[in-house]
């Protein structure tokens, strides 16, 4: 006979907190957003802690090496995508690892025989005016120019005009050698009047660039995700079938966490995966596994030994698992399930195994109820995708501008596996995620820093000032659909449009 779950399955938006009692001390300047990573024993503490419950999801629109520094910088981590070739992936983790703060390596490099159009066509996608020239178009190509918005008129010039025209020649460029440091780059700009430094090697190859612009925001970076070596801490996403070439590779270049990444992660695979990590490398390599909906399924990877837990079924906003297999769970009820789960196996084993909420935040507020319903961290991929730093074109789509977002279950994303691992045995034969547009967002700085403000203004309002004080705190309710539409702008007419926009705007 089949087993029948008591009760509906819900997803965030049907819930609201309840405010408790805050007292003065509860202002947002006072709470901390520190939350384990990984697996520990009772009286320990994480080997790594988040400054931020933020992971970004092991997707290709979302985890590239831009956002990883981006979102280590404010606190949290990112999982580099898995679904390339190991050797390319490992090469993202050593970017990451190798990055220092304020020393950018460029993403827009441009050859001297493109053309203004090019540079234009550039612009419109990365966002970025400085581009550096090199003699094979590469970041780590020879110097040859540097062109910024000041080099040329866009209504007048033609886009024929090549970029070798207008261009600042490198000899009249001013350089500094490799192990220049950010002070003395920012003085060199400063006492130059320049907006980029470009920093190249003793073969005038290109190594990185240093704006003006951003000095200031890299020494006031209080919450960065550092290891050991003050690098940046980055994951990196695997899966059940190449593991044993794949994790030695991310190993060595520094991943300081692995995630096995699977839309179902109850299965033999990802067990055989986890007891080939901890046989290989003991307790030294971190690894995360999933997804489950509820306690059987984290029970049975917590005893395979993950080191922490994803939750989340078809709950992604570019899934159509549901859809299409008609599996899965509302995510809040995932969560709540597995989080009263992850509960009672640390009391019965002193076994913390920190769970992550997966998919299906749309507003910020929806955070702070997975947090409240005993999630430690969340993944997040449309709201990633959306800023600057995520590896998606930036686009024009009716007026505005939007970034691309496509699931990794969608034929865009699988493209890879058929190309470069001559099929997958083991493989779907139809797709579980769609190609889709998401509104940009600008630099993920703001928008985290926006996010996480009215996240820690709602557990002030619990009386909380930290995550397990919310987990204790939180009252929850249900809300019927009617006090949904309760809850916004409702009855008025809203003046300005662009209010109207901004107010329907999902973070
Ligand atoms: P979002 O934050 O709602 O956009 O959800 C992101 C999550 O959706 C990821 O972390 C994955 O767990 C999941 N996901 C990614 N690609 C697909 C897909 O193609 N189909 C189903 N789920 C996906």
């Amino acid at each position: 006979m089949a087993k029948f779950f008591e009760g509906e399955s819900h997803t965030f938006s049907e819930y609201l907190l309840v405010p408790g009692y805050s007292s003065a001390e509860n202002i947002p300047a006072n709470v901390s957003l520190k939350t384990p990573l990984v697996k520990f024993k009772r009286g320990e503490k994480s080997a790594i802690e988040l400054n931020i419950p933020m992971v970004s999801a092991v997707m290709q629109s979302v985890s590239g090496p831009r956002l990883a520094i981006a979102l280590a910088q404010q606190g949290g981590i990112a999982f580099i995508y898995g679904s390339q070739s190991a050797e390319d992936e490992a090469q993202m983790v050593r970017e990451v690892k190798s990055y220092k703060a304020g020393f950018v390596v460029s993403d827009s490099t441009l050859t001297p025989e493109m053309t203004l159009g090019d540079v234009l066509d550039l612009k419109e996608k990365s966002g970025h005016s400085t581009m550096p020239v090199t003699d094979d178009g590469t970041s780590r190509g020879k110097l040859v120019g540097i062109v910024t918005s000041r080099d040329y008129r866009p209504s007048r010039d033609d886009r024929s005009k090549l970029v070798s025209e207008f261009m600042t020649p490198a000899d009249k460029l001013i350089t500094a050698p490799e192990d220049t440091s950010l002070k003395e780059a920012n003085d060199i700009i400063w006492d130059n009047k320049l907006n980029a430094l470009p920093i190249v090697d003793k073969n005038g190859h290109l190594v990185s660039l240093v704006f003006r612009k951003d000095y200031d925001s890299h020494k006031s970076a209080p919450d960065e995700l550092l290891d050991d070596s003050k690098r940046y801490m980055v994951g990196a996403g695997i899966n059940t079938r190449d593991y044993e070439t794949r994790v030695p590779l991310l190993v060595e270049a520094g991943a300081d966490v692995l995630c096995i990444d699977s839309s179902e992660g109850y299965s033999e695979w990802q067990k055989r995966t986890l007891e080939w990590v901890r046989a290989t490398y003991g307790d030294s390599v971190k690894i995360g596994a999933g997804n489950v909906v509820d306690a059987e399924g984290f029970r049975f990877l917590a005893k395979a030994g993950a080191d922490f837990i994803k939750i989340g079924i078809g709950g992604g906003s570019i899934c159509i698992t549901r859809e299409q297999k008609g599996i899965g769970r509302g995510q809040a009820t995932s969560v709540i399930d597995v989080a009263r789960a992850r509960d009672e196996y640390f009391e019965e084993t002193g076994v913390y195994i920190p769970i992550c909420s997966d998919g299906g935040i749309v507003y910020d507020y929806h955070m702070t109820l997975a947090l409240a319903m005993g999630s430690d961290f969340m993944m997040l991929g449309r709201y990633f995708a959306r800023f600057d730093e995520s590896p998606s074109d930036r686009v024009i789509v009716n007026g505005s501008y939007m970034k691309e977002y496509w699931g990794e279950g969608s034929a865009r994303a699988r493209n890879w596996q058929r190309y470069d691992l001559g099929g997958n045995k083991r493989g779907l034969s139809f797709v579980e995620g769609v190609d889709s547009y998401v509104p940009y967002a600008g630099p993920l700085k703001d928008g985290v820093e926006a996010s996480l403000l009215k996240v820690k203004s709602t557990m002030c309002n619990c009386g909380a000032l930290d995550i397990p004080e919310l987990r204790d705190k939180a009252k929850i309710t249900l809300v019927s659909s009617t006090s949904i539409v309760e809850g916004g702008a409702h009855d008025v007419l809203l003046k300005d449009s662009n209010q109207q926009v901004s107010y329907n705007f999902r973070s």
